[in-house]
Order: C-alpha cells, then sequence, then structure tokens
C-alpha cells in the first residue's frame, strides 16, 4: 500500500462529507448531543466549503492509489492571551478499513508541513475524554494533554 496525501479542492466536497461522517459514527458513543444530519446539512457544506476555498485552511485527502482513504482539515488558531502561533486540526478521520495503517500519521505528517511553512511551532486538536484510541494516536504524534472542557445540564 503507498499512502499518497493530496490537497484536496471544492470538487472534493462530497467526498470529505462522507469520510466526516464515518468520524461522526465513530464519535457517537462519546457525544450525544453530535448532530448526524450536519456532515450533509446546510450547515456542514457551508464550513466545508469555506475550509476548502479558504487559503487559510489546510484541507488533505488520502489515497491508496486512486481510492480516497481518509482526511484532515486543519487551520490557524490562535490565543490573543498566548504567545505561540498554533495549528489546529479540526477534524480528521480515515475509513475504517483503512485505520491502524499509518494514514493518520501521514495526514499529521502534512500538516505539520503546512503548519511549518506559516511559522506556526504548534499543534494542536480537541477530541473526547473518553477517546482512547483518538488520545493515544494523537499522542503518538507528539502531542501532549492540555486543557479539559467541562460539560453539563443546567
Ligand atoms: C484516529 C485516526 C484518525 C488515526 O488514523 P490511523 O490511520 O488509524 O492511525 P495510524 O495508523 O497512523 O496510527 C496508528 C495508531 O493510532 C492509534 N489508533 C487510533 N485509532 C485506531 C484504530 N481504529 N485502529 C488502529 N489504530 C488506531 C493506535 O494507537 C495506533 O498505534 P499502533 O499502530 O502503534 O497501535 C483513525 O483511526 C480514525 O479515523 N478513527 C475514527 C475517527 C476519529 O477518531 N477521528 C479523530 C477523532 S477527532
Amino acid at each position: 500500500m503507498k499512502i499518497k496525501i493530496k490537497k484536496a479542492k471544492i470538487e472534493n466536497l462530497n467526498l470529505i462529507q462522507k469520510l466526516n461522517y464515518e468520524v461522526f459514527e465513530a464519535s457517537l458513543s462519546y457525544d450525544k448531543h453530535l448532530d448526524m444530519s450536519w456532515p450533509f446539512n446546510e450547515k456542514g457544506i457551508k464550513y466545508f466549503k469555506e475550509a476548502l476555498i479558504s487559503k487559510d485552511y489546510c484541507c488533505l485527502l488520502a489515497y491508496d492509489g486512486n481510492f480516497p482513504v481518509g482526511y484532515l482539515i486543519g487551520t490557524e488558531r490562535n490565543f490573543s492571551y498566548r504567545k505561540n502561533k498554533v495549528g489546529e486540526i479540526d477534524n480528521m478521520g480515515v475509513t475504517k478499513k483503512y485505520r491502524g495503517k499509518g494514514v493518520g500519521t501521514a495526514l499529521i505528517n502534512e500538516f505539520k508541513k503546512w503548519c511549518q511553512k506559516r511559522g506556526l511551532t504548534q499543534l494542536r486538536v480537541s477530541t473526547y475524554f473518553k477517546y482512547d484510541k483518538a488520545i493515544n494516536f494523537y499522542k503518538k504524534q507528539g502531542l501532549k494533554e492540555m486543557d479539559l472542557v467541562l460539560e453539563g445540564e443546567i
């Protein structure tokens, strides 16, 4: 298997939506409020279109030959009260059959290059607190736990 990473284009919108839906399927057991229609609804389409067109976003697709197997969407996201420059992974996913074969790592490595070209020094991502598989994956990419979001009923 030889994985190729390419810049995603607006023509790839539907492909990205389908891959993102698989991320939602994998995430549903960690978030009962997840809107499963989002990847294909108006709000989701608006987000993906903007990301695919904007120079401020990095949208990548991973292919095994001509077959799309994964994607990553990232951008620069800084906080005015912090001194570092950060590239954040908004969402990423690898299609089920291809997980655990190095595709996610290849996508992250390409995003790191994009970040470095823009002078960003840190990589950031949010995931669910109990999503051990994703947390282990990101730790293997050199990331460490940093902040914690708490949510509850009012
Ligand atoms: C998390 C994810 C993006 C990682 O991509 P990947 O191509 O499977 O990861 P790689 O093969 O590059 O790295 C493998 C490592 O990731 C971890 N991992 C995470 N999910 C895994 C899975 N489903 N299968 C195997 N390894 C997985 C393991 O720690 C593994 O390390 P190991 O091979 O030493 O055991 C991918 O598994 C996925 O899309 N999962 C479902 C959706 C998701 O979790 N998206 C991100 C959360 S916001």
